[in-house]
Protein backbone atom coordinates (compact mmCIF):
# COMPACT_ATOMS: atom_id res chain seq x y z
CA UNK A 1 0.00 0.00 0.00
CA UNK A 2 -0.54 2.85 0.03
CA UNK A 3 0.39 5.47 -2.52
CA UNK A 4 -3.20 6.47 -3.36
CA UNK A 5 -4.70 9.37 -5.33
CA UNK A 6 -4.79 12.98 -3.53
CA UNK A 7 -8.86 12.21 -4.35
CA UNK A 8 -9.28 9.23 -2.23
CA UNK A 9 -8.04 11.63 1.12
CA UNK A 10 -10.05 14.35 0.00
CA UNK A 11 -13.65 12.70 -0.61
CA UNK A 12 -12.80 10.60 3.04
CA UNK A 13 -12.11 13.96 4.43
CA UNK A 14 -15.37 15.24 3.20
CA UNK A 15 -17.31 12.28 4.48
CA UNK A 16 -15.50 12.65 8.03
CA UNK A 17 -15.99 16.32 7.86
CA UNK A 18 -12.07 17.32 8.47
CA UNK A 19 -9.22 18.61 6.64
CA UNK A 20 -5.88 17.33 6.00
CA UNK A 21 -2.53 18.88 6.39
CA UNK A 22 -0.99 19.47 3.03
CA UNK A 23 2.93 19.23 4.14
CA UNK A 24 5.66 20.60 1.76
CA UNK A 25 8.67 18.83 1.34
CA UNK A 26 12.41 19.57 0.48
CA UNK A 27 14.88 16.93 2.43
CA UNK A 28 14.95 13.88 4.02
CA UNK A 29 14.59 15.55 7.60
CA UNK A 30 11.29 17.28 6.78
CA UNK A 31 9.89 13.95 5.04
CA UNK A 32 11.14 11.42 8.28
CA UNK A 33 9.20 14.34 10.64
CA UNK A 34 6.13 14.52 8.45
CA UNK A 35 5.71 10.82 8.56
CA UNK A 36 6.44 10.11 11.96
CA UNK A 37 4.58 12.51 13.47
CA UNK A 38 1.57 11.62 10.96
CA UNK A 39 2.64 7.58 12.02
CA UNK A 40 1.79 9.12 15.62
CA UNK A 41 -1.57 10.09 15.73
CA UNK A 42 -2.48 7.89 12.83
CA UNK A 43 -3.47 10.30 10.03
CA UNK A 44 -3.51 10.32 6.04
CA UNK A 45 -1.06 12.26 4.53
CA UNK A 46 -0.24 14.76 2.25
CA UNK A 47 3.32 15.32 0.66
CA UNK A 48 4.17 18.07 -1.50
CA UNK A 49 6.74 19.14 -4.13
CA UNK A 50 7.27 22.74 -5.13
CA UNK A 51 9.07 23.30 -8.50
CA UNK A 52 11.91 24.74 -6.37
CA UNK A 53 12.32 21.54 -4.11
CA UNK A 54 12.29 19.75 -7.07
CA UNK A 55 14.84 21.77 -9.03
CA UNK A 56 16.80 21.89 -5.48
CA UNK A 57 16.79 18.34 -5.21
CA UNK A 58 17.69 17.46 -8.63
CA UNK A 59 13.92 15.82 -8.79
CA UNK A 60 15.60 12.42 -8.26
CA UNK A 61 16.57 12.61 -5.00
CA UNK A 62 13.46 14.36 -3.55
CA UNK A 63 11.46 11.50 -5.44
CA UNK A 64 13.01 8.73 -4.19
CA UNK A 65 12.78 10.51 -0.39
CA UNK A 66 9.31 10.94 -0.74
CA UNK A 67 8.72 7.44 -2.42
CA UNK A 68 11.19 6.08 0.73
CA UNK A 69 7.78 7.51 3.04
CA UNK A 70 5.50 4.99 1.49
CA UNK A 71 7.88 1.98 1.86
CA UNK A 72 8.73 2.64 5.33
CA UNK A 73 4.96 3.52 6.60
CA UNK A 74 3.10 0.77 4.31
CA UNK A 75 0.21 1.20 6.61
CA UNK A 76 -0.61 4.59 5.89
CA UNK A 77 -2.25 6.45 2.67
CA UNK A 78 0.28 8.92 1.11
CA UNK A 79 -0.77 11.47 -1.68
CA UNK A 80 2.86 12.81 -3.50
CA UNK A 81 1.40 16.05 -4.57
CA UNK A 82 3.64 19.10 -7.23
CA UNK A 83 2.88 22.06 -5.66
CA UNK A 84 2.03 25.19 -7.72
CA UNK A 85 2.85 23.21 -11.32
CA UNK A 86 2.86 26.02 -13.98
CA UNK A 87 2.19 24.47 -17.02
CA UNK A 88 1.56 20.99 -18.62
CA UNK A 89 5.21 20.23 -18.88
CA UNK A 90 5.93 20.30 -14.88
CA UNK A 91 2.62 18.22 -14.63
CA UNK A 92 4.12 15.82 -16.92
CA UNK A 93 7.09 15.44 -14.64
CA UNK A 94 5.62 15.24 -12.03
CA UNK A 95 3.50 12.16 -12.96
CA UNK A 96 6.27 10.41 -14.45
CA UNK A 97 8.00 10.49 -11.38
CA UNK A 98 5.16 8.74 -9.91
CA UNK A 99 2.95 11.34 -8.57
CA UNK A 100 -0.25 10.43 -7.34
CA UNK A 101 -1.48 14.82 -7.95
CA UNK A 102 -0.83 17.33 -8.83
CA UNK A 103 -1.53 21.32 -8.55
CA UNK A 104 -1.16 23.60 -12.26
CA UNK A 105 -1.62 27.14 -10.91
CA UNK A 106 -3.27 28.61 -13.99
CA UNK A 107 -3.90 31.98 -11.63
CA UNK A 108 -0.50 33.07 -12.63
CA UNK A 109 1.43 33.20 -15.84
CA UNK A 110 4.10 30.53 -16.03
CA UNK A 111 6.51 33.05 -14.30
CA UNK A 112 4.36 32.30 -11.39
CA UNK A 113 4.04 35.84 -10.49
CA UNK A 114 1.66 37.66 -13.23
CA UNK A 115 -1.57 37.06 -13.18
CA UNK A 116 -3.45 35.27 -15.91
CA UNK A 117 -6.94 35.89 -17.29
CA UNK A 118 -9.55 33.28 -16.35
CA UNK A 119 -9.88 32.08 -20.05
CA UNK A 120 -6.11 31.27 -20.13
CA UNK A 121 -6.48 30.01 -16.43
CA UNK A 122 -9.17 27.66 -17.76
CA UNK A 123 -7.29 26.57 -21.06
CA UNK A 124 -4.07 25.64 -19.00
CA UNK A 125 -6.43 23.90 -16.54
CA UNK A 126 -7.99 21.97 -18.68
CA UNK A 127 -5.24 20.68 -20.77
CA UNK A 128 -3.88 19.23 -17.09
CA UNK A 129 -6.76 17.63 -16.24
CA UNK A 130 -7.20 16.17 -19.35
CA UNK A 131 -3.40 14.17 -19.48
CA UNK A 132 -3.50 13.83 -15.30
CA UNK A 133 -7.07 11.73 -15.52
CA UNK A 134 -5.84 10.13 -17.80
CA UNK A 135 -3.35 8.25 -15.46
CA UNK A 136 -5.67 8.31 -12.52
CA UNK A 137 -4.29 11.63 -11.27
CA UNK A 138 -5.83 14.26 -9.00
CA UNK A 139 -5.66 17.60 -10.12
CA UNK A 140 -6.10 20.84 -7.75
CA UNK A 141 -6.56 23.98 -10.20
CA UNK A 142 -6.82 27.74 -8.67
CA UNK A 143 -8.77 30.79 -8.70
CA UNK A 144 -8.10 33.89 -7.92
CA UNK A 145 -4.35 34.65 -6.53
CA UNK A 146 -2.69 34.87 -3.03
CA UNK A 147 -1.96 37.79 -1.34
CA UNK A 148 -3.10 40.14 1.86
CA UNK A 149 -6.19 41.63 2.12
CA UNK A 150 -4.44 44.89 4.14
CA UNK A 151 -2.66 47.04 2.04
CA UNK A 152 0.57 46.91 1.36
CA UNK A 153 1.07 42.98 2.55
CA UNK A 154 1.33 39.97 -0.01
CA UNK A 155 2.03 40.21 -3.47
CA UNK A 156 0.17 43.39 -4.06
CA UNK A 157 -1.62 41.57 -6.73
CA UNK A 158 -4.39 39.96 -4.51
CA UNK A 159 -7.11 38.75 -6.38
CA UNK A 160 -9.65 37.52 -4.25
CA UNK A 161 -11.53 33.76 -5.46
CA UNK A 162 -14.77 35.33 -6.91
CA UNK A 163 -17.56 32.58 -5.82
CA UNK A 164 -19.67 33.18 -8.89
CA UNK A 165 -17.27 31.99 -10.81
CA UNK A 166 -16.53 28.73 -9.29
CA UNK A 167 -19.55 26.81 -10.96
CA UNK A 168 -17.95 27.60 -14.56
CA UNK A 169 -14.36 26.96 -13.79
CA UNK A 170 -15.40 23.25 -12.44
CA UNK A 171 -17.56 22.33 -15.15
CA UNK A 172 -14.76 23.93 -18.00
CA UNK A 173 -11.86 22.52 -16.37
CA UNK A 174 -12.93 19.42 -14.39
CA UNK A 175 -10.78 19.62 -11.32
CA UNK A 176 -10.95 17.48 -8.05
CA UNK A 177 -9.73 20.28 -5.69
CA UNK A 178 -9.90 23.99 -5.87
CA UNK A 179 -7.12 26.63 -4.06
CA UNK A 180 -9.32 29.54 -3.45
CA UNK A 181 -7.60 32.99 -2.52
CA UNK A 182 -8.87 34.99 0.60
CA UNK A 183 -6.31 36.94 1.68
CA UNK A 184 -3.55 34.75 2.67
CA UNK A 185 -0.36 34.72 1.28
CA UNK A 186 3.13 32.11 1.42
CA UNK A 187 5.82 32.42 3.77
CA UNK A 188 6.30 34.26 6.68
CA UNK A 189 4.79 37.76 6.48
CA UNK A 190 1.30 37.66 5.96
CA UNK A 191 -0.26 40.00 7.74
CA UNK A 192 1.18 43.20 10.01
CA UNK A 193 -1.47 42.56 12.84
CA UNK A 194 -3.05 39.67 14.20
CA UNK A 195 -5.84 38.75 12.30
CA UNK A 196 -8.86 38.53 15.11
CA UNK A 197 -12.10 37.57 13.60
CA UNK A 198 -13.36 41.04 13.56
CA UNK A 199 -10.53 42.64 11.19
CA UNK A 200 -11.69 40.74 8.02
CA UNK A 201 -8.57 40.61 7.29
CA UNK A 202 -9.27 37.06 6.17
CA UNK A 203 -12.45 36.34 3.96
CA UNK A 204 -13.92 33.73 5.03
CA UNK A 205 -16.80 34.36 3.68
CA UNK A 206 -15.34 33.56 0.18
CA UNK A 207 -15.21 30.01 1.89
CA UNK A 208 -18.83 30.18 2.92
CA UNK A 209 -20.27 31.45 -0.42
CA UNK A 210 -18.46 28.71 -2.63
CA UNK A 211 -19.59 26.05 -0.05
CA UNK A 212 -23.23 27.12 -0.75
CA UNK A 213 -22.82 27.06 -4.45
CA UNK A 214 -20.69 23.81 -4.78
CA UNK A 215 -21.09 21.78 -1.61
CA UNK A 216 -19.10 18.36 -3.31
CA UNK A 217 -15.80 20.81 -3.73
CA UNK A 218 -13.00 20.11 -2.17
CA UNK A 219 -11.59 23.39 -1.15
CA UNK A 220 -7.78 24.12 -0.31
CA UNK A 221 -6.61 26.74 1.45
CA UNK A 222 -2.97 27.82 0.58
CA UNK A 223 -0.83 30.00 2.33
CA UNK A 224 -1.89 28.47 5.78
CA UNK A 225 0.66 28.15 8.43
CA UNK A 226 0.04 29.76 11.30
CA UNK A 227 3.79 31.41 11.93
CA UNK A 228 4.15 30.95 15.69
CA UNK A 229 5.04 33.42 17.96
CA UNK A 230 7.59 30.95 20.25
CA UNK A 231 9.41 29.76 16.88
CA UNK A 232 9.82 33.61 15.95
CA UNK A 233 10.69 35.00 19.12
CA UNK A 234 13.00 31.73 19.75
CA UNK A 235 14.83 32.27 15.94
CA UNK A 236 15.55 36.03 17.22
CA UNK A 237 16.72 35.22 20.87
CA UNK A 238 19.73 33.20 18.70
CA UNK A 239 20.63 35.71 16.47
CA UNK A 240 17.88 35.54 13.72
CA UNK A 241 16.42 39.10 12.87
CA UNK A 242 12.44 38.28 11.40
CA UNK A 243 10.19 41.24 12.13
CA UNK A 244 6.64 41.04 13.46
CA UNK A 245 4.87 38.56 11.15
CA UNK A 246 1.36 37.30 12.05
CA UNK A 247 0.05 33.71 10.06
CA UNK A 248 -3.30 32.28 9.47
CA UNK A 249 -4.23 31.46 13.17
CA UNK A 250 -5.99 28.02 13.53
CA UNK A 251 -9.79 29.30 14.64
CA UNK A 252 -9.79 30.38 10.43
CA UNK A 253 -8.75 26.82 9.44
CA UNK A 254 -11.00 25.70 11.45
CA UNK A 255 -14.06 27.77 10.16
CA UNK A 256 -12.89 26.78 6.27
CA UNK A 257 -12.69 23.09 7.08
CA UNK A 258 -16.42 23.15 8.48
CA UNK A 259 -17.35 25.34 5.26
CA UNK A 260 -15.55 22.55 2.66
CA UNK A 261 -11.27 23.08 3.08
CA UNK A 262 -10.12 19.39 3.01
CA UNK A 263 -6.51 20.15 2.23
CA UNK A 264 -4.14 23.17 4.08
CA UNK A 265 -1.30 23.68 3.02
CA UNK A 266 1.64 24.03 5.26
CA UNK A 267 5.39 25.07 4.62
CA UNK A 268 6.68 28.02 6.43
CA UNK A 269 5.83 26.36 9.93
CA UNK A 270 8.36 23.52 9.32
CA UNK A 271 10.58 26.14 7.98
CA UNK A 272 10.16 28.05 11.15
CA UNK A 273 10.57 25.12 13.74
CA UNK A 274 13.04 23.59 12.17
CA UNK A 275 15.65 27.08 11.54
CA UNK A 276 14.33 27.89 15.63
CA UNK A 277 15.61 24.49 16.88
CA UNK A 278 19.01 24.76 14.89
CA UNK A 279 20.15 28.32 15.67
CA UNK A 280 19.02 27.46 19.38
CA UNK A 281 20.96 23.72 19.27
CA UNK A 282 24.78 25.99 17.49
CA UNK A 283 24.20 28.72 19.62
CA UNK A 284 24.07 26.63 22.93
CA UNK A 285 27.01 23.97 21.75
CA UNK A 286 29.53 26.80 19.48
CA UNK A 287 32.02 23.44 19.41
CA UNK A 288 29.35 21.08 17.31
CA UNK A 289 29.60 20.95 13.43
CA UNK A 290 28.42 17.46 12.98
CA UNK A 291 24.99 18.27 10.87
CA UNK A 292 23.15 14.77 12.42
CA UNK A 293 23.74 16.66 15.93
CA UNK A 294 21.55 20.01 14.49
CA UNK A 295 19.26 18.42 12.64
CA UNK A 296 17.79 15.74 15.17
CA UNK A 297 16.32 18.81 17.27
CA UNK A 298 15.06 20.13 14.05
CA UNK A 299 13.42 17.40 13.16
CA UNK A 300 12.24 16.97 16.21
CA UNK A 301 10.78 20.14 16.46
CA UNK A 302 8.84 19.67 13.09
CA UNK A 303 7.41 16.57 14.34
CA UNK A 304 5.55 18.26 17.17
CA UNK A 305 4.62 20.75 14.57
CA UNK A 306 2.98 17.93 12.16
CA UNK A 307 1.39 16.04 14.95
CA UNK A 308 -0.19 19.39 16.77
CA UNK A 309 -1.77 20.44 12.19
CA UNK A 310 -2.75 16.37 11.81
CA UNK A 311 -4.75 17.16 15.41
CA UNK A 312 -5.79 20.55 14.73
CA UNK A 313 -7.65 19.90 11.49
CA UNK A 314 -8.90 16.51 12.21
CA UNK A 315 -7.21 14.25 10.24
CA UNK A 316 -5.50 12.54 13.10
CA UNK A 317 -7.39 9.22 13.98
CA UNK A 318 -8.54 8.73 10.43
CA UNK A 319 -5.50 6.75 8.40
CA UNK A 320 -6.72 3.13 8.50
CA UNK A 321 -10.79 4.26 7.78
CA UNK A 322 -10.81 3.20 4.30
CA UNK A 323 -9.04 0.46 1.89
CA UNK A 324 -6.30 2.49 -0.34
CA UNK A 325 -7.07 2.63 -4.19
CA UNK A 326 -4.67 2.93 -6.93
CA UNK A 327 -4.17 5.29 -9.57
CA UNK A 328 -5.65 2.49 -12.01
CA UNK A 329 -8.62 1.87 -9.90
CA UNK A 330 -9.12 6.34 -10.04
CA UNK A 331 -9.00 6.15 -13.59
CA UNK A 332 -12.99 5.02 -13.14
CA UNK A 333 -13.79 8.38 -11.70
CA UNK A 334 -13.38 10.36 -14.70
O1 LIG B 1 4.11 27.51 -2.58
C1 LIG B 1 4.90 27.81 -1.72
C2 LIG B 1 5.63 26.81 -0.96
O2 LIG B 1 5.88 27.31 0.31
C3 LIG B 1 6.87 26.39 -1.68
O3 LIG B 1 7.87 27.30 -1.55
O4 LIG B 1 8.84 27.55 -3.84
O5 LIG B 1 10.15 28.13 -1.77
O6 LIG B 1 9.67 25.75 -2.37
P1 LIG B 1 9.22 27.19 -2.44
P1 LIG C 1 2.86 28.80 3.91
O1 LIG C 1 3.95 29.65 3.36
O2 LIG C 1 1.87 29.59 4.68
O3 LIG C 1 3.37 27.65 4.70
O4 LIG C 1 2.04 28.21 2.68
C1 LIG C 1 2.52 27.10 1.96
C2 LIG C 1 1.77 26.87 0.71
O5 LIG C 1 0.72 27.43 0.43
C3 LIG C 1 2.35 25.89 -0.23
O6 LIG C 1 1.62 25.76 -1.40
ZN1 LIG D 1 0.75 27.56 -2.15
Amino acid sequence: MPLVPMKQILDEAAKGHYGVPHFNVNNMEQAQAIMRGASEVKSPVIIAASRGALKYSDLVFLKNIMMACVEKYPDLPIAVHLDHGNNLESAKTAISLGFTSVMIDGSLKEDGKTPTTYEENVKVTREVVEYAHKFGVTVEGELGTLGGIEDGVGSGQVQLTDPNQVQDFLAKTGVDALAVAIGTSHGVYKFKIKPDPDKNLLAMDVIKQIHKLCPNLHMVMHGSSSVPQEYIDEINQYGGKIPPAFGVPLWAIKEGIAAGVRKINVDTDLRLAATAAIRKFLAQNPDKFDPREYLTPARDAMVKVVKERYIAFGSAGHAQDYKPITLEDAKKFY
